[in-house]
């Protein structure tokens, strides 16, 4: 590691000197002293090169230098590294040349969903530090897994659920919600878009430069599928630059192959937020059940899509979640009065936040009667705060790395509420109501809802351990 004793106790001086300074000066002057010498930079290795990385490289930038990048798409690595790195990352096709390298301190998984298991247990077992896009895992069994890893070998994970370090938006509703604001919350609502349906996808070869077999990886083998769109215009007759359809980049999404479609793309930011307002509010009990309805663009027989040539999740979607207090989450796509968002519904009072606004009679009256001393600090675990949501959390990540702290995406809390995400996708694919017990976490009195918590690796694709 190229930081030293003598850095770390110093940065952790300024943090005990600076305890007694009001939380936004305090805070700036925390993280900015935190980059300050160059040779106290973390050195990062970068999995999977897509868009979320190229962002998350950018704002990680601040804090430590792209010195490795692995994609199974060779020309997005080589791109990645001139765009992050000025060519001078050493780029490679199998990420474990990364964890293999000692002089690597930090690892940025940020692979489609089916990908992020295995490169993170290996690289904490590795003695990474791992900042894992979200959602975390692709079934409820990889998260249990997760926990156990990290908890063996202390590693610090943050996930990517970056909503819970907007400090004018979500972090601020979650401070009105510890000050009591809300009083007890009784109803979540949350909507989160629904996924985009698709024709038939025609098989192609796979471009020279997508390793699809590695692309696969642990999911079952199948055909590479592109459709690219003709040449549509926009209101201006100016040509569209419309995504191809496709079972790889990005559109991964939209195959429960790969991923739980927005339920637990979208789910993981949203239903996060309603699940950190419960635990926030003192509700920290799981629920008890889940059951709704589910539209999609194909049909499944016992949970598994009958067509498997076109995109297959939930496009449209109502879920009761229901708590054995009487406390219910309803995840929706869309609610006809606010589109999306969270709705928070307490006996006291209720507030809505989404990316773009917070509101409510609660927030109004902030003016005239502001948060108690620390609220926002007891919402964001104490933790040093910077006013930027992409830079601020991987400066939540760094600060955790440096002092062996929790950071604020911990792998515990991500994975309580991920499970609720799965639980709906497999309540979608079976169309039933499902009966959850917390403890065991295992789906009570249905064998097949609970063969669903695992998917088997496809053979070569396995965890090492
Ligand atoms: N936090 C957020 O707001 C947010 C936003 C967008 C995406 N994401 C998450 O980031 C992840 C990536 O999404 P994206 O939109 O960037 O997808 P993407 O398809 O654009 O990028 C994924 C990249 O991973 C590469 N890859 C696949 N398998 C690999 C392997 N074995 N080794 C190395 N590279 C491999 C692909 O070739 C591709 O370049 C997803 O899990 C997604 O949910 C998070």
């Amino acid at each position: 590691m190229p930081r030293t004793t003598s850095s770390r106790r110093s940065f952790l001086q300024q943090g005990a000197a600076a305890a007694s300074v009001p939380y936004f000066s305090w805070n700036t002057r925390l993280l900015a002293d935190e980059t300050q010498s160059k040779n106290d930079r973390f050195r990062l290795g970068v999995i999977g090169a897509g868009g979320m990385a190229n962002g998350n490289m950018k704002a990680a930038a601040a804090y430590c230098d792209v010195v490795a990048i692995a994609d199974v798409d060779s020309e997005r690595a080589a791109s990645s590294n001139e765009a992050m790195s000025k060519g001078k990352a050493d780029v490679y096709s199998d990420y474990r040349k990364i964890l293999e390298r000692k002089d690597i301190d930090v690892i940025h998984v940020a692979t489609p969903d089916h990908w992020h298991t295995k490169p993170l247990v290996e690289a904490m077992l590795a003695g990474k530090d791992v900042y894992c896009e979200k959602p975390l895992t692709l079934t409820i069994d990889e998260g249990k897994l997760i926990r156990k890893i990290q908890q063996q070998t202390g590693r610090v994970v943050q996930v990517g659920t970056q909503q819970r370090s907007t400090f004018e938006l979500f972090t601020k509703a979650m401070a009105i919600v510890a000050d009591g604001r809300l009083g007890k919350i009784t109803k979540a609502t949350v909507a989160i878009g629904g996924a985009p349906a698709s024709k038939e996808l025609p098989i192609a070869t796979a471009p020279a430069n997508i390793d699809w077999d590695r692309w696969l990886g642990p999911a079952p083998k199948t055909d590479y599928r592109v459709l690219i769109p003709t040449a549509s215009k926009d209101k201006s007759g100016k040509p569209k630059n419309d995504r191809p359809q496709t079972n790889c980049h990005y559109e991964f999404r939209w195959w429960y192959e790969y991923s739980g479609g927005k339920l637990t793309d979208w789910g993981a930011h949203h239903v996060d937020i309603a699940v950190w307002a419960l635990a926030l509010n003192g509700q920290t009990a799981g629920p008890v059940s889940l059951g709704g309805t589910a539209k999609h663009p194909v049909d499944f027989k016992v949970g598994i899509p009958v067509q498997r040539d076109r995109y297959n999740t939930a496009t449209e979607f109502h879920f009761v979640v229901k708590y054995a207090n009487g406390t219910e989450i309803i995840i929706v796509n869309n609610h006809p009065d606010f589109g999306n968002g969270i709705m928070l519904e307490g006996d006291k009072a209720k507030m809505f936040v989404n990316r773009g606004k917070l509101t409510g009679a609660v927030v109004d009256d902030l003016k005239d009667n502001p948060l108690s001393e620390g609220a926002i600090q007891r919402a964001y675990k104490g933790l040093p705060m910077e006013s930027n949501e992409r830079k601020a959390h991987w400066a939540n990540f760094f600060h955790c790395v440096k002092t062996r702290k929790e950071p604020i995406s911990d792998v515990h809390s991500h994975m309580k509420m991920l499970n609720i995400c799965h639980l709906a996708g497999i309540s979608a694919r079976l169309g039933r109501e499902l009966k959850w017990d917390e403890s065991s976490e295992q789906i009570l009195g249905d064998d097949l809802a609970n063969s669903m918590l695992t998917r088997a690796y496809r053979k070569g694709y396995e965890i090492e351990m």
